[in-house]
C-alpha cells in the first residue's frame, strides 16, 4: 500500500492551474521583449524575408504603423537593423549622419519618443565584403575598425538612440564606443553589449534578412567557437571592465548554459538573443502544422528567462505579447 511507501508526492503542486501558478517560479513579461527591425532604403517597401515568414524589411514611411502596433501590444524596446542601397568597403553608411539607421532612429524618436530604440552598431551591413570591420590582408582588422565602430555609435546616439548595441565582436569595442561616447557628451547612453557572440549557424535568415553574408571565409576569427565555455566569462569579464551595461549572449536556445553562466558571474541584465535561425526553425515546422507555435515559443522564451536571461531579442515579440494578453 503507498501509505507504507515513503515518497515525495510532487504532484500535490501541480494539481489545478491556479496551484500551478501559485509555484511558477519563472515569468515572461512584455517588459522583457526587444524587437528586431530591418530598414531598407526606398519607399513604400515592405519586403517579406524569404526564409522568415512574416518578418519584413520595411522602409522608414512604414514605421509610425509599425511603432503604433508595438505600442498597442505593450512592446517598449526595438532594437534597428539597416539595409542600405549603397554599400563600401570601409562601411561609410554605418556612420553617415544620413544613413538609414541613423534616419530611422530620427523618425521612431519624433513620432513615438517613449519608444526604447536600441541601434545595433556593426559594419557588416555596410561593408561590401560582409564583414564586421575593415579588411588587411585578408582578415579583419580590428584596432583599425574601432575607430568606426565608435563612429558610427557616436552618429546613432547623435541621432537620439537610447542605447548602443555593439555587435561587431572586435577587441576593446566597449573602451572604445564608451570613450566615444562620452566624449561627444553621451555618458548617460546605456550599451548593451553583444559580448558573447558565437559563430554561429543559426544567423543565416538573419544575413537574409540583412543582406550581410560575408563575401568571403567566415566569422570565425572574431564571433566564438560554439565548443568554448569559459571563454565566454573571459568576453563577458572584458566587456564589463571595459564598461558594459548589459550584456547579450548569442544566439539564446542552444547556448541557455552560457546564460545561466553570464549570470551567475556577472551583476549586469543579461540579454538572451533568440536569433533568425531559432525564429525559422520553429516557423518553418508550425507552418507545416508539425507543432503548437504559441505553446513552443512560450516554452523557449521562458526556458530563457529560467535560465537567467532579463531580456529577450526575439522576432516573436508582437505574438508573445498578444499570448500574453490572452
Ligand atoms: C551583425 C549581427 C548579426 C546578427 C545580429 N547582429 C549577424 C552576424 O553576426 O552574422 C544575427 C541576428 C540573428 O541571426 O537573428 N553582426
Amino acid at each position: 500500500m503507498a501509505n507504507n511507501l515513503h515518497f515525495k508526492r510532487h504532484r500535490r503542486l501541480r494539481s489545478t492551474n491556479e496551484m500551478r501558478a501559485l509555484v511558477r517560479e519563472n515569468h515572461l513579461y512584455k517588459d522583457d521583449l526587444i524587437y528586431p527591425l530591418f530598414i531598407i532604403e526606398g519607399e513604400k517597401t515592405k519586403n517579406e524575408v524569404p526564409s522568415m515568414p512574416g518578418v519584413y524589411q520595411i522602409s522608414l514611411d512604414y514605421l509610425e504603423d509599425e511603432m503604433n502596433e508595438l505600442q498597442s501590444l505593450g512592446v517598449k524596446a526595438v532594437i534597428l537593423f539597416g539595409v542600405p542601397n549603397e554599400k563600401d568597403s570601409t562601411g561609410t553608411g554605418a556612420f553617415h549622419e544620413h544613413g538609414i539607421v541613423q534616419e530611422a532612429i530620427r523618425e521612431i524618436k519624433s513620432k513615438t519618443p517613449e519608444m526604447l530604440v536600441i541601434a545595433d552598431t556593426c559594419l557588416c551591413e555596410f561593408t561590401s565584403h560582409g564583414h564586421c570591420g575593415v579588411i588587411h590582408d585578408g582578415d579583419v582588422a580590428n584596432d583599425e575598425s574601432l575607430k568606426l565602430l565608435a563612429d558610427t555609435a557616436v552618429s546613432q546616439a547623435k541621432a537620439g538612440a537610447d542605447i548602443i548595441a555593439p555587435s561587431n565582436m572586435m577587441d576593446g569595442f566597449v573602451i572604445a564606443i564608451r570613450s566615444a561616447l562620452d566624449e561627444a557628451g553621451f555618458t548617460n547612453i546605456p550599451i548593451m553589449s553583444y559580448a558573447v557572440k558565437y559563430a554561429s549557424a543559426f544567423y543565416g535568415p538573419f544575413r537574409d534578412a540583412a543582406d550581410s553574408t560575408p563575401q568571403f571565409g567566415d566569422r570565425k576569427t572574431y564571433q566564438m567557437d560554439p565548443a568554448n565555455r569559459l571563454e565566454a566569462l573571459r568576453e563577458a569579464e572584458s566587456d564589463m571592465d571595459e564598461g558594459a551595461d548589459f550584456l547579450i549572449v548569442k544566439p539564446a536556445l542552444s547556448y541557455l548554459d552560457i546564460v545561466r553562466d553570464v549570470k551567475n558571474n556577472f551583476n549586469a541584465p543579461v540579454v538572451a538573443y533568440n536569433v533568425s535561425g531559432e525564429y525559422s526553425m520553429v516557423k518553418a515546422a508550425a507552418i507545416n502544422g508539425w507543432v503548437n507555435e504559441k505553446e513552443l515559443v512560450m516554452e523557449k522564451l521562458t526556458s530563457m528567462k529560467r535560465a537567467g536571461a532579463d531580456l529577450i531579442i526575439t522576432y516573436y515579440a508582437k505574438d508573445v505579447a498578444k499570448w500574453l494578453d490572452e
